[in-house]
């Protein structure tokens, strides 16, 4: 076997009706990696799925899965996948599904495996039009892992569930990934990818505005807020002091988004009549605004 990576897009683009769903899109998932697409409703994260499993074919650039055609892969079973649109819940047991569908593949993971993978063996028995919407995404769940795939990819698969479903599903995503598999996931929950992803990949208006560890978005996005009381002192000037990347005036706050507080800190200190300081760490949150206000400020 080769090691091509799982997925490679080289500056993919999508356009729906002269709108670019995806626009320009580079991105390696290295075999075994679990990533998270990270981005607002419409940043383009359904596209850039359809694209990766060969279900709408790129306008401009290409897309391969494990060093092939997207279908390939797919056909010979080396990719699982859960769609945000879900099929109506056929009246048949989960067991019985999750059967039928091994069938359809050349070399398909033992039924009691997937069933056990997704947490679903008490639940073997049971009519699958009559689970919870938590226990059905585990069925999908199960079905993407029938072909026992090598990568799985999930949109956004927790969208309408509750906290502790949310929790059963990511333990089953965990045991998937620890066999060494690649998973590929899609959220608009920052928590979400913070605690399932190695690495998380931000998508804003079609493109990749972000992409490494939570960590290393937090420092992209500037490393910490310095804040502290102008109490009518100047404002012109604070850009310029060290480490500082954008400036923000809120009522008689002034807040500095710095990559260096140290010396922001020490620059200010020696500044007279400075109240009120604060330093607090970047927030996920707050990466994830700056990396993608742009789109918030078209949106206005
Ligand atoms: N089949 C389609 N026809 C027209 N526009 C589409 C289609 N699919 C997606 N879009 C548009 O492309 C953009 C990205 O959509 P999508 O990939 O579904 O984003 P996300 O999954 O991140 O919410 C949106 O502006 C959406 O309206
Ligand atoms: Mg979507």
């Amino acid at each position: 076997m080769t090691n091509d990576p799982a997925v490679v897009f080289e500056a993919a683009t999508k356009t729906y009706g002269g709108v670019p769903a995806v626009d320009g899109i580079d991105l390696t998932v290295r075999r075994g990696e679990t990533v998270a697409l990270l981005g607002r409703n419409g940043a383009g994260k359904s596209t850039t799925i359809a694209l990766l499993l060969g279900l709408d074919e790129p306008d401009g650039g290409r897309v391969s899965l494990f060093g092939g055609a997207p279908a390939r892969a797919v056909e010979a079973g080396r990719v699982g996948a859960m769609l945000q649109e879900g099929r109506p819940v056929p009246r048949v047991t989960v067991r019985e599904l999750v059967s039928f569908v091994a069938r359809t593949y050349p070399a398909p993971l033992p039924v009691a495996e997937a069933l056990a993978l997704a947490g679903l063996t008490e639940l073997a028995g049971r009519r699958v039009d009559r689970l919870s919407g938590g226990q059905v995404q585990r069925v999908r769940f199960a079905v993407a892992l029938a072909g026992s795939p090598e990568l799985i990819v999930l949109d956004e698969p927790t969208a309408a569930l509750d906290v502790e479903a949310r929790q059963a599903f990511w333990e089953s995503m965990r045991g998937y990934a620890r066999r060494g598999n690649t998973v590929l996931f899609s959220t608009h929950y920052l928590e979400e990818a913070d605690a399932h992803a190695d690495r998380i990949v931000v998508l804003d208006s079609g493109r990749v505005v972000a992409d490494g560890t939570s960590e290393q978005l937090k420092r992209a996005a500037g490393g910490s807020l310095v804040s502290f009381d102008l109490a009518g002192g100047p404002t012109e000037g604070l850009t310029l002091l060290p480490g500082v990347t954008s400036v923000e005036i809120r009522g008689d706050r002034a807040l500095l988004r710095t990559d260096d507080s140290d010396a922001t800190v020490r620059a200010l200190a020696a500044m007279d009549a400075i109240r009120g300081l604060e330093v607090a760490a970047v927030s996920l949150d707050d990466a994830f605004l700056t990396l993608t206000r742009r789109t918030l400020e078209t949106a206005r």
